[in-house]
Parts: structure tokens; sequence; C-alpha cells
């Protein structure tokens, strides 16, 4: 049988691809061309392009890695050159593991003592918000189990359409989710002009748009913000809970970036935590999932495909459905293994504790550095500005394009900001993504880059910016 485009479902066709589909051709050619030995005025192409901190060839964690080697390779069980929590971790997880060993099907969903560290960890990130393990779910990193989650929520095909109100600017796979399952994403726009904080006058504004056209059914959160780099405060978020409560819609709260805090005196506080800080009647009423991830943060673990879900008030007769849908498949040993070390890091005592505080707090050191020499840089360029990263992975400084380069755009059959990040691409080498790809107020343009990346690689990639932006707005001034 061959499979004719018509026959296809009519969700999987409504997925656009990604609209800088031109960029990533071109930076392929690129790497080509330099490998070959063609001239550029750079050796080297920059890919900002994805929040994947080791792919951008920051370090793994010895102790995350320690641990992952002796569970792959028991042997090392016995190397007395392993420290002795590390060696106790594994035994202890292999001991989980079927057969003792993590080339076995884990139970589903996810090795209990993994659900249990995921546990403990919430609780005491939550002050002491109780949670229970047995309403986390392990997946094969968040994504998966939002999509999951969304498969529960989101009625497609006939009838009225789920709709599930989506931030613009917004991570992109998550907006696709919606739209691959029928349902409708409904965007509500971040405030820029106020750091990107979301407005609950903006909430109900789409919430009214989205009548006639679907069933709002859910309301997405990404904090701290995916590309936004803004952390929400207690004030927004019970804003946002009370929204919920009062419209009747499921909270799914995407908190994968909630390790990666800049602005000082400011804490990342959970949905879950808020919630059950309120009190009733929406401590037990509203409900919400609440996604986090081994991929990012300090850890970065992006290839093992690690991620959970929590489930707070959701009807039993509802998660039984959702432990069917996420018995399907579970998440890779490796991965469950990074979700215990982020969950469960050495402590104060432990052999391996100095070492683990010393790669936490350089990583962190260096990201702030990285966070202050961007925000210096972006704000000294003429025609950009851009709020101080508070959280996340990426800066998503603005630019007010020159009319003749929107002209210019416009001719070339292209949305403005593409032009300017494959003029980017061209003459500086560097990979950056467009704001149209994350929704952005129409007559804005934004680029989104990733803030994790080594010391050199940002001090190249701000030179390159600067000298390369100056250029572009001279030729089109
Ligand atoms: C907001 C957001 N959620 C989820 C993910 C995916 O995380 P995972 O690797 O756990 O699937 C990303 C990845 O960049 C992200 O930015």
């Amino acid at each position: 049988m061959s499979v004719v485009l018509r026959e296809i479902s009519p969700n999987i066709r409504s997925i656009r691809p990604p609209r800088y589909t031109a960029l990533s051709v071109r930076a392929a050619q690129i790497r080509e061309e330099l490998r070959q030995g063609v001239k550029k005025p750079y050796t080297e192409l920059i890919d900002v392009t994805w929040g994947d901190p080791q792919g951008a060839g920051l370090k793994p964690l010895t102790f995350a890695r320690q641990v992952l080697a002796a569970c792959l390779y028991p042997k090392l069980l016995n190397n007395e050159r392993l420290p002795a929590d590390v060696r106790q971790r594994a035994e202890g997880l292999l001991h989980e593991c079927h057969g003792g060993s993590v080339g076995s099907y884990t139970d589903l969903p996810g090795i209990p003592q993994v659900a249990r560290q995921i546990s403990e960890f919430i609780s005491r990130r939550d002050g002491g918000v109780p949670s229970d393990p047995d309403h986390i779910l392990i997946s094969p990193g968040s994504q998966w189990a939002l999509q999951n989650i969304l498969s529960v929520l989101v009625r497609g095909g006939g009838g009225v359409r789920s709709g599930v109100l989506t931030p613009q600017p917004s991570y992109s796979l998550s907006v696709m989710s919606v739209v691959g399952l029928g349902g409708v994403p409904v965007p509500y726009q971040l405030w820029e002009e106020q750091g990107w904080e979301v407005q609950v006058e903006e909430l109900n504004r789409a919430l009214e748009s989205a009548e006639g056209e679907c069933d709002p059914v859910a309301l997405y959160v990404i904090n701290p913000g995916n590309p936004s780099g803004h952390v929400q405060r207690r004030e927004s978020i019970q804003d946002v809970i009370k929204f919920a409560s009062e419209k009747r819609l499921f909270l799914l709260a995407d908190e994968v970036y909630q390790d990666c805090i800049y602005k000082e005196n400011i804490e990342f506080l959970s949905y879950k935590r808020v919630l059950a800080e309120m009190g009733p009647p929406f401590c037990d009423t509203v409900e919400l999932a609440s996604f986090h991830s081994a991929s990012k943060g300090l850890l970065g673990e992006c290839g093992f495909r690690g991620g959970y879900v929590e489930l707070v008030n959701m009807d039993p007769a509802v998660m039984k459905h959702v432990f069917t849908i996420f018995s399907k498949d579970n998440a890779p040993t490796p991965g469950q293994i990074a979700l215990s070390v982020m969950a469960s890091p050495p402590q104060p005592g432990d052999p391996s504790y100095p070492l683990y505080r010393t790669e936490k707090q350089q990583m962190q050191t260096l990201i702030k550095d990285n966070v202050r020499k961007v925000h210096e840089v972006l704000n000294s360029l003429p025609g950009v500005s851009s709020h101080p990263v508070e959280g996340g992975a990426f800066a998503f400084p603005r630019i007010d394009l020159p009319p003749k380069a929107i002209q210019k755009a416009k001719d070339l059959g292209m949305e403005p900001d593409i032009f300017y990040c494959l003029r980017l691409l061209e003459d500086a080498g560097l990979f950056f993504t467009p704001g149209c790809e994350y929704g952005q107020k129409d007559g804005t343009y934004h680029v989104r880059f990733c803030i994790m990346v080594t010391k050199d690689t940002m001090d190249d990639l701000l030179t390159r910016l600067a000298a390369h932006h100056t250029q572009f707005m001279n030729d089109f001034s």
C-alpha cells in the first residue's frame, strides 16, 4: 500500500512545518561549505536554535554521569575510584530494575523509587506541600507527557473541537501538539511592555475570541517562559489559577525551566505550590498537570529522554485512562536514572557533594554572566530592545527593523524576521530562530537564541551579532 497525501489524517496535515525550514537548510549547506574549506568571514557556525546545554558545549554533571555509568556497566559498582554514594545510588536503582539490569523494561509508568524521589523533591521544592508518588507519571520527555495529557483533554474530530489557550509567543512544539490532535490553539498575547507578563484581560479576550470557533478546555502556561524568559510572580500565578477556576479550564503548567532562574531576589514558584497555598475552594478543585524534565536546567540531559507530569485534582476515573495511556510506552531507563539524579542530588556530607556543588555553582555563574552580557550588548544596539532574561534558556530580543528591510523581505516573499535571521546566518554564521515561529504581535519582530552556552561561544556570538547588526541597520537605513 502506498500512502497519498490526501489520505493522511487532516489533523496531521494541518500541522505546519517550522517557518524557518529555509534557514535550517541553508545552515546545513553552510556547515558543509565550511567543512570543504569555502572562505567565509567566520570559520564556525554558531547554532543557538536549541535549548540544549550539552549540545552547546556545556559539560554534564559528574555525579549524573557516574551514576549512569555504573548502572549501564555494573562492574563499576566494585570500582573504588567511584565515590561510595554513586555506587550506592546505582545499586539501589539497579535493584528496582527487572533482572537488575537497565536493559529491561521498567515498571509502568516508571521506576517506583524514581517516582518516590520525584514526589519528595516536589514536596521539598514546594515548602512541604504533599505530593503523592501515585500521581506522578514518568515519560520519555516532558513533551511526550504533555502530548498525552492533551490527547485526553482534546476532542478533535467531528462536532465542536476543543480549544487550548496557548501563550503568544509560545514553545511551538506544544502548539503543534494541540493542532496534531485536532484541537484549536487559542493564542493569548503575553504583555511584552511589562516583561512578557500574563494579563487576565488578555486571557478573557482570548477566551471570548474562541466563541463559536471551539470549546476551550485547557489553559497552557510556560513558566519560566520559552521564549520570553519571564518568570511569573505569585500574584500572577494566583490570577491565572482564579481565571482557570472561574472558566473551568484544566491548567497545563510547563515548568521545565524551573531550575533556571537568574534574576536576583525572585524564586521559582510552582503552580502546584501556589494552588495549595491559595486554600479552598481552589486547592481542591482546580485541575492541574505540572510538567518537568531531566532535559533542562543544570542537568541538561536532553538526549536521555526523561520527563514527568504530576496530576493534581484529576477525577480518579479520568486518571485511570491517563495511566493506561502512559503505560503504552515507558521512558528509557537512562532517562529515568537522570530524573533520579535531578530529584535527589548529593547532599552535604555525601562524598560527591563538594564536586557537585562546585560544578553547579560554576554553571550558575557562567549562565548569569552570559545573561548579563547579553542584556548589555543587546540594549546597546540600535533598534534592539530586550527585557532582562529572568529565567529559562533563551533571550528573545525585539528588533525594530527598518522599513527598507521589511520591504526587501516582502519582495523576497519572506517574513521580515526570517530575512533578518537569514542575513545573520549568511554574513555572521549565527543561527538564530525568528520570532514568527513562536507567535508575536503583528508588526513586531524578534529573534530567539539560547543563552546556555560556553563563555567563549557567548563572547564570539555577541561580537559577531553586534558587528552584523550595525552593518545591517546601515545597509537598510
Ligand atoms: C517549554 C518547553 N517544554 C518542553 C520541552 C521539551 O522537553 P523534553 O525534552 O522533556 O521533552 C521544551 C524543550 O525545549 C521546552 O522548551
